[in-house]
């Protein structure tokens, strides 16, 4: 009897059809599946795994369970670009300018965040005028002119996956990958992309602990967006440290403009050249990643991608008087550490950077909290880096009131200076899965 005997074909390892998969969607969206009997489904697929195709199924009717962004009005491969979430992570807000620039548009919808810091829309926010709420017609019109445009979700995307990633998380079955990877690659389909580039992170900072996990959620991802027709592609990156140097909403704009301005770190443009060189080959502007990382390079060098970065803030209403004139962050309280050791910098604990960035007002906790986007820390050193006493570490940026001397006390912390180097470096990019 229907859904039992879904249930009980998942419980006993069978491979469930398209059918059935579309349609224990349908009823649960609209209701007439119980929770309990969704949670039960859930845990025979989180212990006997699904097949590609059983994945694509579930991707696919999950995304077609609400609105399909139609972006077919605008000419050209678009792209979309996801990462699975980081530390320090502002590469949408560098990559996306560079693409555009090189003539693959990008119509992007991006969440809100919740976590350490805010999403991408709620950088942009912090711009002052910037407005992320645009109608469906004016964001489409805009990526037609410029060929760049991030709005947050307008209509419903992906409803099941909503209800579902509620019952995952109440149920212990979020850490199942055919799960994960059907969550993510359903908000993508839905949201229009033509063509997917995913950033996988692994490590402490990430929701992947390991990069073997990370390497198998990713070709799991990649299978099924080509099975589904959107040519996927994905990169593994480390997150054993936070990407870039800045954690707060207003500090990462200011890295943004700074990278496009070629004075971006050594590992935030490894991952740029990475991620950028994948759109390019997906959105057909270069034969391979050589010449893709190279383009990325030229249009930072020429200040193309610097532009077209401008030119996309001042069409959504934002300042641009500042850009490459001064930073956007201004806080009350502006605090420097100075390095007390001479010898390599071997770890930087990204997490715990981040929890101290969220209790000083950067991110929410809940999806009604508010953003400070003047706050956060700012480190002068990656990764490695040698450093000699008196040497700026890092700058944090406070609220009025805000202890500075407990919190650079708490950031120093997890900084670790050794007096050599680490025995092993770990690449920030690892793979390229197609
Ligand atoms: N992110 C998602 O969107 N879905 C998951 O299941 C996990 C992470
Ligand atoms: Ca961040």
């Amino acid at each position: 009897m229907w859904p039992i005997d879904c249930i009980e074909h998942k419980r006993d390892g069978k491979v469930l059809t398209k059918e059935e998969i579309t349609r224990f969607i349908d009823d649960y969206t609209a209701g007439r599946i119980a929770d309990y009997q969704a949670a039960a489904w859930l845990m025979a697929i989180y212990f006997q795994g699904m097949t590609y195709e059983e994945t694509k199924e579930l991707t696919l009717a999950m995304a077609h369970s609400g609105d399909m962004v139609d972006l077919s009005s605008i000419p050209g491969i678009k792209v979309d670009k996801h990462s699975t979430g980081g530390i320090a992570d502002t590469t949408t807000l560098i990559v996306a300018p560079l693409v555009a620039a090189a003539g693959v548009p990008v119509a992007k919808m991006s969440g809100r965040g919740l976590g350490f810091t805010g999403g991408t829309a709620d950088k942009l926010e912090s711009i002052p005028g910037f407005h992320v709420v645009l109608p469906e017609e004016t964001f489409l019109e805009q990526v037609r002119r410029i060929g760049l445009s991030l709005i947050t979700q307008s209509g419903e995307i992906a409803p099941a996956d909503k209800l579902l990633y509620a019952l995952r998380d109440a149920t212990a079955t979020v850490e199942s990958i055919p799960l994960i990877a059907s969550s993510i690659m359903s908000k993508k389909i839905a949201s229009g992309a033509d063509a997917i580039v995913l950033d996988v992170k692994y490590g402490d900072g990430a929701f992947m602990k390991t990069k073997e996990r990370a390497r198998e959620l990713a070709k799991t991802m990649v299978g099924i967006g080509n099975l589904a027709g959107r040519p996927t592609r994905a990169v593994v990156t480390s997150m054993e440290a936070p990407l870039g140097t800045a954690i707060g909403n207003c500090l990462e704009v200011d890295e943004a403009v700074e990278a496009l301005s070629g004075k971006g770190g050594r590992r935030l443009m490894e991952v740029v050249e990475a991620i950028g060189a994948q759109m390019l080959l997906v959105g057909g502007k270069v034969r391979d990643e050589g010449e893709g990382r190279a383009l990325i390079r030229d249009l930072v060098a020429s200040g193309k991608g610097l532009a077209k970065f401008r030119e996309f803030v001042k069409a959504q209403g934002g300042s641009t008087s500042w850009i490459g004139k001064r930073p956007l962050t201004k806080a009350p309280q502006v605090f420097t550490a100075v390095c007390t050791d001479e010898g390599y910098i071997t770890r930087i604990d990204g997490r715990a950077l981040g929890e101290i960035a969220m209790a000083m007002g950067a991110g929410r906790a809940r999806k009604e909290d508010k953003i400070d986007p003047m706050v956060g820390i700012r480190l002068f050193k990656e990764l490695y880096d040698p450093v000699r006493p008196g040497e700026a570490l890092f700058t944090l940026y406070g609220k009025e009131g805000a202890d500075m001397m407990a919190l650079a006390q708490q950031v120093a912390d997890h900084i670790i200076v050794t007096p050599d180097q680490a025995d092993t470096i770990e690449p920030v990019v690892s793979e390229v899965i197609v």
